[in-house]
């Protein structure tokens, strides 16, 4: 099929099978690794992206449901050479250890904020309950998103 779509807001072009995993063409058609690979069966939230600005498992999307639609990765949350709130706080909160689950939570707790710029901590832990992290722990994490929202003029 021939695939017309945005991806970080550029039209993006690709002959591809309908079939084929939104994950593998980030990864492996566009070169956008930051989009990462856990489980491969919606369970871990490693490979969450925004689709028209919800999270979605980009594992579990495929090419012939993209037709049209935004898709809104990591790497498109800098904006001229600044890092994304969410990331910045990620990094002071110290909520990052191996990274490997980081760009999926930042991407889920995008899309809450997107939803609801004022969360409280227990929303925030249920907007992140598909989202593993095997080794920072939590607190740091929702301790992140909290930051992001308060400096967002939001705040919990
Ligand atoms: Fe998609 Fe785990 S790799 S949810
Ligand atoms: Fe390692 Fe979350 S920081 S899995």
């Amino acid at each position: 099929m021939k695939l017309d779509f945005f991806v970080n807001d550029e039209a993006v072009s690709l002959e591809t099978e309908p079939q084929r995993r939104l994950l593998d063409l980030l990864r492996e058609d566009l070169g956008l690794t930051g989009t990462k690979e856990g489980c491969s069966e919606g369970e871990c939230g490693a490979c969450t992206v925004l689709l028209d600005g919800k999270a979605v498992h980009s594992c579990l999307t495929l090419a012939a449901q993209l037709q049209g639609r935004h898709v809104t990765t990591i790497e498109g949350l800098e904006k001229n050479g600044e890092l994304d709130i969410l990331q910045r706080c990620f990094v002071e909160e110290i909520a990052i250890q191996c990274g490997f689950c980081t760009t999926g939570m930042i991407m889920s707790a995008k899309a809450l904020l997107l939803q609801n710029p004022n969360p409280t901590p227990k929303e925030i832990r249920t907007a992140l309950s598909g989202n593993i992290c095997r080794c920072s722990g939590y607190v740091q994490i929702v301790n992140a998103v909290s930051r992001a929202a308060s400096e967002m003029g939001g705040g919990v």
